[in-house]
């Protein structure tokens, strides 16, 4: 029993901490490649929009093609603003697929913070 118990709280610990440290990588990573433009936790304008509770909510700027910011909108945004959007002021070097999918795991866990 003991041996079940311990092997189900290695597996659930195990999750926990793997998607954790996604997100955790994200914030950093946005941090870098984000935060020189937008601020991250408030909704107060940079040189972009801020970004606070991006995730899920509609665009706010026009041209987007998409109602909402989920998954897929945010790593087609992400892989290549400008194939979006062509006349966007958004300039953003190639960020990488592992990158993408931290920042917007990020953004998910912080989604629901006031
Ligand atoms: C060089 C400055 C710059 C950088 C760096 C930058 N952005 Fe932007 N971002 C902008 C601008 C400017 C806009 C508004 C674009 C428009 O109106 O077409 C924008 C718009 C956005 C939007 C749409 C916001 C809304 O309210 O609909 C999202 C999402 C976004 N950026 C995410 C990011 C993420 C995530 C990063 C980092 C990986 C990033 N941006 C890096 C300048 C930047």
């Amino acid at each position: 029993m003991l041996r079940v118990l311990l092997f189900t709280f290695c597996l659930l610990s195990f999750s926990l901490s793997a998607q954790a440290a996604d997100a955790a990588r994200g914030k950093v990573v946005a941090q870098v490649r984000c935060m020189p433009c937008h601020h991250l936790n408030t909704l107060l304008p940079g040189i972009g929009p801020g970004l606070k509770g991006i995730y899920g909510r509609a665009p706010s700027i026009s041209g987007i093609p998409f109602d909402v910011w989920d998954d897929t909108a945010l790593n087609v945004w992400l892989s290549n603003p400008r194939a979006v959007k062509p006349n966007t002021r958004m300039v953003l070097p190639p960020i990488a697929a592992r990158d993408r999918a931290d920042i917007i795991a990020w953004f998910k866990s912080v989604k629901d913070e006031k």
